[in-house]
């Protein structure tokens, strides 16, 4: 992916054993399409050398304000205007302390005291002793540092260097990737809690075997992803797939169709968006043995007889919440053939206002698929591209048909 092509990020290091992760960090950004000048304070030099950081953003290390390589003798104004965001990472307890004052003895402060405040972000990845965390004035700092328009990002949980255990260490580099990537993405769906089925049914025969099918739930995980970073608040109940949970969303595993349903039935009230991606198995045996179904020898084959499963969608978008305007309620078909056409009579028959159909054999464990949107107006086709992207413009999409219903 190329999620931060065109963005420019000036990541700042300060203090801390963290500083490791501030390597791989500067990669993972370069990869994803970003531009990355470093600047380092002097304790974090402690840490990690500028040789280091310099060979992996590929551009000079800066660290003092009275650098002269600048014509104008300026670092910390020509850094910091040609940035889209200032990255702190890792950031100390001490460096946010001072940062909350508006400090600005060496560079990294002067800049961003120096950013102009309305076209700079300032991301803030603390990294601290879990002692150092949960004082009552890093608490203070991190509110206020907030209020003064920082994103303030998580903390982990888990063994710290010093040999304590709990929070206050730094993500990981791909966990805040993530998490500059969503920064930058618009939040179409602050306010909104978005709940989705995703993944396949897994339909009991007996304790050791089931029904269930090809779908590996990456769309509905993809969907997920797009809708936190839109801003929503994100539930997903997701059947057994082996998917990682995307950064900040709410997951609830469930197996059967009938463990879904109610699943969903206790998330329901609390939503604003239903999307159902999930592969819901139609029927299901009728009756799921105890014990393990033995062959005799005899060569006769089991009596399968099957019932059918609940329609979840169905039972959303026609209770009185999914009917009213508190829920916004989208299907998903997928289809082997005759798209369109069975994505509008799915529409009409599960009684929502956009179905999103595509091509079932087409989809099924790929990273790539094609949308058909089809709601009230009309119809709209989404081109071949990742199940992120298409996840990212279908979001934008949903939320232009919220704002138009009001
Ligand atoms: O009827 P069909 O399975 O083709 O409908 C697909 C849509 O309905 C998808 O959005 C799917 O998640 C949802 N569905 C459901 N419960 C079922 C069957 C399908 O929520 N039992």
């Amino acid at each position: 992916m190329n999620d931060l092509a065109g963005k420019h990020i000036v990541l700042g290091l300060t203090g801390g054993i963290a500083c490791y992760k501030a390597a791989e960090l500067c990669r993972a950004l370069i990869k994803e399409g970003a531009t990355v000048q470093v600047v380092m304070t002097a304790a974090a030099e402690h840490f990690i050398t500028t040789v280091t950081m310099q060979a992996l953003s590929q551009r000079m290390v800066y660290g003092s304000q009275w650098d002269a390589r600048e014509p104008n003798n300026m670092p910390h104004i020509n850094l910091s205007r040609e940035a889209d965001a200032i990255l702190i990472a890792p950031c100390s307890a001490d460096f946010m302390a001072k940062l909350l004052h508006g400090r600005a003895d060496e560079l990294l402060s002067l800049m961003c005291l120096a950013r102009p405040l309305d076209k700079v972000p300032l991301l803030i990845a603390p990294a601290m002793n879990r002692e150092m965390w949960a004082h009552p004035a890093t608490r203070r700092n991190v509110a206020q540092l907030t209020a003064d328009g920082a994103t303030v990002f998580d903390v982990g949980q888990g063994d710290q260097a010093c040999g304590e255990t709990g929070d206050g260490r730094i993500l990981e580099p791909q966990e805040l990737l993530d998490d500059v990537i969503a920064f930058f993405q618009p939040k179409t769906l602050a306010g909104q809690h978005v709940l989705v089925t995703a993944g396949p049914t897994y339909e009991a025969i007996d304790p050791v075997r089931g029904i269930t099918n090809l779908s590996s739930g990456k769309m509905g995980f993809a969907i997920c992803r797009a809708a936190r970073e839109a801003g929503a608040e994100v539930t997903l109940v997701a059947g057994p797939v082996s998917l990682a949970t995307p950064r900040g969303v709410r997951r609830v595993d469930v197996r059967s169709a009938r463990d879904m349903l109610q699943a969903v039935q206790e998330e329901a009230p609390a939503a604003t968006v239903f999307i159902a991606t999930a592969a819901v198995a139609d029927w299901r045996p009728a009756n799921a043995a105890d014990q393990k179904i033995k062959k005799d020898g005899s060569g006769r084959t089991p009596e399968l007889s099957f019932v059918e499963n609940p329609d979840i969608l169905a039972a959303v978008a026609q209770s009185p919440r999914g009917q009213s305007r508190a829920l916004y309620c989208v299907g998903f078909a997928a289809e082997s053939h005759d798209l369109l056409a069975n994505a509008q009579a799915k529409r009409l028959r599960k009684g929502v206002p956009l179905l999103v159909g595509n091509i079932g054999p087409a989809t099924f464990g790929q990273d790539d698929n094609a949308l058909l949107l089809v709601d009230e107006v009309g119809v709209k086709d989404m081109a071949r591209d990742t199940k992120l992207s298409l996840a990212r413009k279908l979001i934008a999409e949903i939320a232009i048909r919220m704002r138009a219903r009001g």
